[in-house]
């Protein structure tokens, strides 16, 4: 048995005034504020239980304040013409919540968090036609990996869900993962840290929207990450801001799949890196060249199928050079890329 905790309908609440307001400019478009009189002077107000915006790009779920309080949110202002409030649902270790648009952070926030035990969320379904859940990772920032790219002294897991989600950790904020629902199992979210690792500005805030089965921006099956823009930039995990670290930024053991949605009227996708970063392609495998020299993938590499260990799929590649041709040379690891396009193979 399921409420309907994304967007319940309607609700109901008695007001005089607001009736008094609204029957100035009650009209065909005036769906948010729907009143139907009574008799005596009252009226009954329904209002929409949409997205709203709160404080600090908070989004949240107009509810009457009541209903906030019961469902243990946080009001941010007022929403539908005053008559409710914007209510902000956040939740911490141990939390559960099958609301839409669910905050998850550390425990207090944007304080740095010290670590030391397992810190786990439950997020079930809020109704039967939900598929997925998109997480934002508004701040994601744990302890780095060590230099062969596991995470052994903070890590971040998602559990329940039928994606095959990466282990993950150090610095995510900024970037998302989409996870499908395994039926009507919950999907459970697990912090590991560990209190005896510096890590000094450990903290997360994470926004967890339900997304409905037929819902347009749904990501398709296999793409950790979804993008529909028609430019931008794709960062591995862990990719940070500034230069290289010690040891290394690449995580290990990673394979998943970064999908761009086909836009009308456009057919290919370029890639190519950020002008003057010298280190925007680092990809280990078969590489002992310096930073930013050399291309051990395509197309300066004739030796295509060097990239065994560590590299990045990008599929129907087209070469300028069409003597480029041959196994893997859809793959791309070491310390150069040069741009290359990849067609799509839908007609
Ligand atoms: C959850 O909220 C987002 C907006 O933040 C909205 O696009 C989405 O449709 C909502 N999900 C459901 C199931 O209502
Ligand atoms: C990295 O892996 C190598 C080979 O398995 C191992 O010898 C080494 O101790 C590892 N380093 C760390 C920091 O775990
Ligand atoms: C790498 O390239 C730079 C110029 O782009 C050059 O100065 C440097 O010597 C090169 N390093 C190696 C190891 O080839
Ligand atoms: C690629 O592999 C071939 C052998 O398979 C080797 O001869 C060649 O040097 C390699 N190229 C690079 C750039 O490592
Ligand atoms: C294609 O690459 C091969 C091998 O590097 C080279 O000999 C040839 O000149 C290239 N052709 C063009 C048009 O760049």
């Amino acid at each position: 048995m399921y409420m309907n905790q994304c967007f319940v309908k309607l609700v109901l609440i008695c007001v005089f005034l607001i009736l008094e307001n609204e029957s100035k400019n009650a009209g065909a478009s005036n769906r948010n504020g729907k009143f139907f009189p009574l008799g005596w002077g009252i009226g009954l107000v329904r209002f929409e239980n949409s997205v709203c915006g709160g404080a600090d790009g908070f989004e949240g779920t107009c509810y009457t304040r009541r209903q906030c309080n019961e469902i243990g949110g946080v009001g941010a202002g007022p929403c539908a013409k005053g008559i409710g409030v914007c209510c902000i649902i956040q939740i911490t270790c141990g939390g559960s919540s099958s609301y839409n648009n669910t905050y998850f952070t550390s425990p207090n926030f944007p304080t740095p968090y010290p670590g030391g035990s397992t810190c786990t969320v439950t997020i079930p379904k809020c109704n039967p036609d939900i598929c997925q859940i998109r997480i934002d990772f508004l701040a994601f920032s744990l302890a780095q990996p060590d230099a062969n790219g596991t995470c052994t002294t903070d890590a971040f897991y998602v559990i329940g869900g039928a994606s095959n989600v990466p282990v993950l950790c150090g610095e995510n904020s900024g970037q998302h993962i989409y996870v499908d629902f395994n039926g009507d199992s919950d999907i459970q979210l697990v912090l590991n840290t560990n209190a005896a690792a510096t890590a000094a500005s450990r903290a997360w805030n994470f926004k967890i929207t339900q997304i409905g089965c037929d819902c347009p921006t749904k990501a398709p099956t296999g793409c950790l990450q979804y993008y529909t823009a028609l430019s931008g930039t794709v960062r591995s995990f862990n990719y940070g801001t500034t230069g290289p670290q010690t040891g290394t930024r690449q995580l290990a053991n990673e394979n998943y799949g970064v999908c761009v949605e086909m836009q009308p009227g456009y057919c290919s996708i370029t890639w190519g890196t950020s002008p003057g970063d010298m280190y925007a392609f680092t990809v280990t495998g078969n590489t002992n060249q310096a930073v930013g020299n050399g291309t051990i993938g395509p197309p300066s590499a004739l030796s295509n199928g060097n990239c065994t260990t560590d590299f990045v799929v990008i599929p129907n590649p087209s070469y300028v050079n069409s003597s480029l041709v041959g196994p893997n040379t859809d793959r791309f690891c070491g310390n150069g890329f040069n741009s290359v396009t990849s067609k799509s193979l839908r007609k």
